[in-house]
């Protein structure tokens, strides 16, 4: 093992599970310890403690939103873990799975209108530093209930007349029924930190540097002298996995870019470039045709994706069998694909959108699937980038959906609208640049409406399409809110898409957040 093997063992070293008792508690949380650079994996929490505790973390934080059905299986956890004696940090409806393990309960309790503020009792590592007379407020959870200790539990803190932290009296355990991944610093980072570092010991000495040279090595000894393909889309995720497989296996990797007809302007020549230290192990596939052909005259959103992804996964097919046996297919999921999608964390939320991705083909072709992103935010993956040498203009690009422009023209998909959706997008994207912005929001893009209306070029009527533009902030693309651009900018944009695309004669701004809309139209 070389040095860098031995930094990557010692960051792995200080390993903190995030047990999911459901919402989204877990992966914020999981995102929040990685950022006090201690390496955090979310686990469901009905995992058997033998397991858990096979991957040797230093700590548990045991994490669900406040108001989940605490009797639900979800919440059932290994008595074991609580008797592990290794630290415990207990939030939201985790703490009530461990009150229901203990012994504790909830009582009915009358409504505290808003935030109250934190009283501390006693003082204690999880608490350290925040000072009593810098009061902090916090929602009392769970609504209309007060917690009943269990013997063994000690309050430590109070909100109005609701115990709000407690701490057991032998173990390292102690219990929020606040939210410190909700709470703005300080005082919800100091309350993680606390645990990571004054009740577990941790270090802090996770660093990209280290998970990269560790996924390297995982991926040398998983992927052997075996061939590998990833579909490359020229979007963050696969450009940073194709680059994080060509350091781990070099030559084995093969990458297939489909291009589906679907691109932004200059994306297949951007990709070829970015991708040319890969010399022929790139495959660039004009599928163009065969995808209009197959959306012709769907106007259905859901049905658009479907059938993108059918013909993606066609396309993908024939191309890898022309490269004979190969084992592994990689592919870029990242961490909030696997939430949305229904994995961890979101088991059962519902299907808001079915994401663009290679579903299904790691069985037809018999191959087996790597995923080395999976664990990573979007923010970690550009890190990751860095890491690895990208240039930035590749791993600052905005995201871009799987079944491209297709889900930014509402009706049918034909040659036209793609233009004037194409030439729009960029229009967006170029004005951004101009005024210093496009870094600074999460995405920028147009989309193509079936609307038309009435107005004036050149002295004559006109009846013509309706553009939108739509830029957000976001920092996961589980919620966005729209960006107040300043009016000069929107000005520019609107007279240049009327300007140089004929076809349009009307540009309206989308001022909605989401929720209640997505980031995408369809
Ligand atoms: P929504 O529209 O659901 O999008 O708010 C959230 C983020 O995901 C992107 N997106 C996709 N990405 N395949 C992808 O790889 C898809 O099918 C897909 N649909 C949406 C979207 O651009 C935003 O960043």
């Amino acid at each position: 093992m070389g040095p860098a093997c031995g930094e990557a063992a010692a960051a792995r070293a200080e390993r903190v599970l995030v047990l999911d008792v459901g919402g989204r508690a877990a992966s914020l949380i999981a995102r929040r310890v990685r950022q006090a650079q201690v390496y955090s994996q979310v686990v469901p929490a009905s995992t058997p403690a033998a397991e858990l505790l096979a991957l040797q973390p230093k700590g548990l934080i045991l994490a669900g939103e406040a108001g989940l059905e605490p009797d639900s299986d979800t919440v059932r956890l290994d008595p074991e873990l609580l008797s592990s004696g290794l630290p415990l940090l207990a939030i939201g409806a985790g703490l009530l799975a461990v009150l229901r393990e203990l012994g504790g309960g909830l009582e009915a309790a009358g409504g505290l209108d808003g935030p109250q503020p934190v009283r501390i009792l006693h003082g204690s590592d999880l608490l350290h530093g925040l000072e009593p007379d810098e009061p902090w407020t916090v929602p009392v959870m769970p609504a209309g209930q007060r917690i009943v200790p269990p013997p063994g539990l000690e309050v430590i803190a109070t909100a109005g007349d609701r115990p709000v932290a407690f701490r057991h009296r032998e173990r390292p355990l102690f219990g929020l029924a606040v939210h410190p991944e909700r709470l703005a610093e300080p005082p919800g980072e100091s309350l993680l930190r606390n645990f990571l570092f004054r009740v577990c010991g941790l270090q802090g000495r996770w660093q990209m540097r280290a998970y990269l040279e560790e996924q390297v090595a995982a991926l040398r000894a998983r992927i052997g002298g075996e061939r590998v393909i990833l579909g490359l889309s020229g979007g963050v995720d696969s450009t940073v996995t194709a680059a994080l497989l060509h350091r781990a296996v070099g030559d084995q990797l093969t990458c297939i870019f489909v291009d589906h007809g679907l691109l932004r302007e200059g994306e297949v020549e951007a990709v070829r470039e970015a991708f040319r230290f890969l010399g022929d192990r790139l495959v660039v596939v004009d599928a163009a045709q065969r995808f209009l052909a197959r959306l012709a005259g769907v106007t259905d959103p859901e049905e658009k994706r479907r059938r993108i992804g059918n013909e993606f996964i066609r396309v993908f097919e024939e191309e890898a069998r022309k490269l004979g046996p190969v084992r592994f297919l990689a592919q870029g999921t990242i961490y909030p694909d696997v939430i949305e999608s229904g994995g961890p964390g979101g088991k059962d939320g519902p299907v808001i959108k079915s994401h663009h991705n290679v579903g299904g083909l790691p069985e037809r072709l018999a191959m087996e699937l790597v995923e080395p992103l999976r664990e990573l935010f979007k923010d970690e993956v550009r890190e990751l980038g860095r890491e690895l040498g990208l240039p930035p203009a590749l791993i600052d690009r905005h995201p871009f959906p799987g079944p491209g422009l297709a889900v930014r023209i509402v009706g049918p998909v034909e040659p036209q609208a793609l233009a004037i959706v194409r030439r729009a997008d960029a229009i967006v994207r170029e004005e951004l640049e101009r005024a210093g912005l496009l870094q600074d929001v999460w995405q920028a893009f147009a989309v193509l409406t079936p609307i038309r209306t009435v107005g004036m070029r050149d002295g004559q009527r006109t009846y013509g399409s309706l553009v939108a533009v739509r830029v957000v902030h976001s920092v996961d693309a589980m919620t966005a809110t729209w960006v107040p651009l300043p009016h000069e900018v929107l000005a520019r944009i609107s007279s240049r898409i009327t300007d140089e695309i004929p076809e349009v004669n009307r540009v309206v701004y989308d001022i909605t957040s989401k929720p209640p809309g997505t980031i995408e139209w369809e």
